[in-house]
């Protein structure tokens, strides 16, 4: 039996059409002379109503013997009536079990009865039938659909870096040791050196959508061990700003697309997705401090604004700005990686910038230093060894354009935009300081 329909494809042209639907159990009513079963597909729900007087025999006893969440296929006729819960219901001709569901289930998929987000994680086949859940990954899809929509359409090329690699990209920290043969490797904490290393291919811009991974041991709402990155890098840019405005422009362009195209997944969620407004604010790093000193919470200048900072400083942004997207920028150059290029007038300062979304950052980039002999002198300075990054160096020795790019959390990005608690929920199967199966 070939599924014809999803059930969010029965309207009413279908009225008395014969169609088979496909999917789980979702629930079974047995009323005596009448048995009605709700099946549910990735669209929704579908009534099946067996009257004794109008089915087979074979389906009459069917029906009650089924568990939920079985898989089953049906085949019958559509009838449109209002006495149906969902206006409409399927008279059965056939019934083909596919799969028995064994009971009892080890979390509740019609998410009446709450389950601990570890009893989730571990059942996360039978988590994601929730439509709240599933809600989250085809907006997911949608996200990544639209990112790559952005790119291809603003002439950036996809390229593919490793994921082994030999030198920490950002210092020696948070990196994944492996035995790769005889040598020591690592997993890629970013793809930020090859990305630059391309500048000098000639390709100018470019864009990833891969893997990161980070040691980090914390175990916080909105770290991951393995996430996924956005990385963009584009070349013959002037500042910083030229990639703050791609940048703008890449999550309006995916709100959007999401206020477009996941109308009911919003619905499902009850969210109210706002429209970005353009440009978003750039507070600078000494405006950042002022107005965290005003809110009774003092950073030292130089130091990294911590998260319970960042936190202040978004509700701030709401409250005053009406503002949950804004760049801080005009870091302390000692804040950020050797690869920052720092102002001439003014070195303490460098050009990078991360874009916060209600309050948690989701990005960081920049303009970053291309002229060698500086970017080795800043590879020192870092306390780094410039022999270990010969690979990178090469490549700004022989024509390497002023270049600049971002890296952009795919989790962060959709855990901000759709106001989830939690970092987890937004892929399929986390791995963090606990998780490693499934
Ligand atoms: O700020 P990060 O570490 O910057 C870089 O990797 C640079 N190479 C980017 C660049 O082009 N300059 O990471 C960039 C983004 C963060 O803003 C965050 O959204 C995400 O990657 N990220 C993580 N997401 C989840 N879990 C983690 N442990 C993450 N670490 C970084």
């Amino acid at each position: 039996m070939r599924r014809t329909h999803y059930s969010s494809e029965i309207d009413e042209s279908l009225n008395g059409s014969r169609v088979t639907v496909a999917g789980w159990v979702s629930e079974i009513k047995d009323l005596g002379g009448i048995k009605f079963l709700w099946l549910r597909d990735r669209e929704g729900i579908v009534q099946v109503t067996a009257p004794k007087k109008k089915v087979s025999q074979e389906i009459f006893k069917l029906i009650p013997k089924l568990n939920a969440e079985d898989v089953i296929a049906v085949e019958g006729t559509v009838n449109f009536t209002p006495k149906a819960r969902l206006g409409f219901e399927i008279l059965p001709e056939k019934i083909e079990v596919l799969s028995r569901a064994q009971a009892p289930l080890p979390l509740d998929p019609t998410g009446k009865v709450k389950a601990e987000l570890d009893t989730r994680l571990d059942n996360r086949f039978m988590d994601v039938r929730k439509p709240d859940v599933m809600a989250i990954f085809r907006i997911r899809s949608e996200v990544l659909r639209a990112v790559r929509e952005f790119f291809a359409g603003n002439g950036f090329i996809e390229i593919h870096t490793p994921k082994i690699i030999a030198t920490a990209t950002e210092g020696g920290t948070e990196l994944f040791p492996l035995r790769y043969f005889e040598k020591d490797a690592f997993l890629a904490q970013s793809p930020q050196l090859y990305k630059q290393i391309m500048m000098a291919s000639g390709l100018d811009r470019v864009y990833e959508i891969a893997p990161i991974f980070r040691a980090e041991e914390h175990n916080t709402t909105r770290h991951l061990n393995e996430a996924w990155s956005i990385d963009a890098e584009m070349a013959f840019i002037e500042s910083e700003e030229e990639v703050m405005e791609l940048l703008e422009r890449l999550i309006a362009h995916t709100i959007n697309h999401v206020l477009e195209h996941n109308a009911r997944e919003l619905e499902t969620l009850g969210l109210e997705l706002e429209e970005p407004k353009l440009p978003f604010p750039r507070l600078s790093y000494d405006r950042a401090l002022e107005i965290l000193s005003d809110l009774g919470k003092p950073v030292e200048w130089g130091e990294d604004v911590d998260t319970e900072g960042e936190k202040l400083l978004g509700e701030y942004m709401v409250e005053n700005e009406n503002a949950p997207l804004y760049f801080l920028y005009r870091y302390p150059s000692e804040a950020k990686p050797f690869y920052i290029m720092r102002y001439d007038d003014k070195p303490e300062i460098c050009r990078a910038f991360d874009l916060e979304y209600r309050g948690v950052e989701i990005t960081s980039g920049g303009q970053r230093e291309h002229r060698a002999d500086v970017l080795v002198e800043q590879i020192r300075e870092k306390g780094l060894n410039p022999e270990s990054f010969e690979f990178y160096l090469k490549a700004f020795r022989y024509g390497m354009p002023p270049h600049g790019g971002f890296g952009l959390g795919a989790e962060r990005l959709i855990k901000q935009m759709l106001n989830l608690p939690n970092i987890r929920e937004v892929i399929l199967f986390p791995r963090d300081r606990k998780r490693l199966v499934p």
